[in-house]
């Protein structure tokens, strides 16, 4: 690629400098740039499901196309939808949610940026999961605050430590990022962490960011939500979609759920971005939240059964050793063992296995010591990264 020549300066924002970003992508693309110079790349790297969107789901999209629902609806999302979510998330949270209270946004993303730009002023403090989903500290950052990282540790199974998080709370703190089950770690949170959080934050005002983009991909138990703690919904925000859940990524759909009054002045900053998300993509999310759900279930227990799997074969891995994730479809594994640093691992893997994998330091500092790989490939592909991880390690290390 040639770049142009310019004769201005590009003079950018001070702001733009405290933009993270998320490694994944970056990754792919260099794994494609070696896929078109005839190199073999299993791709281990990238969050998002490897099956269809389920074909009932893409049946709504088309019969809404043709049925014309291709203009500019509502910013806060069609009034059905938002009504279905409200009944869902009643049902699921054993909440009192109104339709009011939802937003409908392009994806789960911009429910992290809404939440920092409307509420997070210059220095407050917002304490989040690391290793964590990058935007989390990109988003914080970026909205001027200060981003507090409370670290997850294998040895608790990468469930963050409650007494921890109570000795990290200030009058500064203005708003704590929770994430269960979690990427990258597939650790989760169990009711009694999450109460017991609520506990520690008390009578504050603090405004919990509730990330359950995963819960319906969890292994094990009831996913429980910070929303349905007595006297938590008012200061919660729950973030969820359908990206993960119904292989829907490149729709792009997602919703907060959130008091009415927050929900106005999010719907504000949609107004003022995307004026709304796009209307048949909404149909479709109608159809996949009250349509057949069978294939969610289907989509866990091949996660979980290709979890166990990877994980069974990673330790047999000489220098790498990993837990079974509790829920998503991502193995954190550690490679201490190897005695290389993470980043310089996943780039040797790329380069030399054709495998595609993410440093933890891409989730953050604390990220250091683990590889992120996601299984969301067939297993006849994981088995074959196994294998070339295997040859490599024994050829290098
Ligand atoms: C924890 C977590 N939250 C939110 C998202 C964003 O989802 P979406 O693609 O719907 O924006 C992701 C995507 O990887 C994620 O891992």
């Amino acid at each position: 690629m040639t770049t142009q020549a310019v004769e201005h300066e590009l003079v950018l924002a001070g702001r733009m400098a405290r933009l993270g970003t998320e490694t994944a992508f970056e990754v792919l693309s260099r794994a494609k740039a070696l896929e078109s110079q005839g190199r073999s790349i299993i791709h281990l790297e990238i969050g998002e499901p490897d099956f269809d969107t389920p074909k009932h789901i893409v049946e709504a999209a088309v019969d809404a196309l043709r049925g014309g629902w291709t203009h500019y609806g509502p910013s806060a999302g069609l009034p059905e939808l938002r009504e279905a979510i409200a009944a869902n998330v009643s049902r699921t949270r054993g909440v009192t949610v109104t339709p009011e209270e939802v937003v409908v946004v392009p994806g789960g993303k911009p429910i992290m940026f809404y939440a920092m730009l409307a509420l997070v002023d210059e220095g407050d403090e917002v304490i989040y999961p690391n290793p964590g989903f990058p935007i989390y500290e990109s988003m914080i950052r970026y909205a001027g605050g200060a981003a507090v990282p409370i670290p997850l540790r294998e040895e608790r199974d990468f469930a963050m430590d409650v007494d921890e998080l109570a000795r990290l709370i200030t009058d500064r703190t203005r708003m704590i990022i929770l994430n269960s089950p979690q990427n990258p770690t597939g650790g989760v949170l169990a009711r009694r962490d999450i109460e017991r959080a609520a506990a520690a934050i008390g009578e504050r005002n603090i405004m919990v960011l509730a990330d359950e983009m995963y819960n319906r991909l969890q292994f094990e138990g009831e996913p429980f939500s910070m929303m349905s703690v007595p006297g938590m919904q008012e200061r919660t925000i729950l973030l969820d979609g359908f990206s993960k859940t119904y292989a829907m990524t490149g729709w792009r759909i997602g919703y907060g759920v959130m008091r009415a009054d927050l929900a106005a002045q999010m719907t504000r900053l949609m107004t003022n971005s995307n004026s709304c998300t796009a209307s048949f993509t909404q149909r479709a999310a109608l159809a996949a939240l009250n349509g057949d759900q069978s294939a969610v279930g289907a989509m866990r227990a091949e996660f979980e059964r290709r979890s166990r799997a990877f994980v069974d074969g990673l330790n047999r891995i000489k220098g790498f050793s990993a837990r079974m994730p509790k829920g998503a479809f991502y193995v954190f594994a550690n490679v201490t063992g190897t005695n290389w640093t993470s980043k310089k691992l996943a780039d040797a893997l790329l380069e030399e296995a054709g495998v595609a994998a993410l440093s933890g330091t891409a989730f953050g500092i604390y990220g250091e010591g683990y590889l992120r790989f996601s299984v969301a490939n067939s297993m006849e592909n994981l088995m074959e990264a196994l294998k070339r991880i295997d040859a490599w390690t024994r050829a290098n290390l």
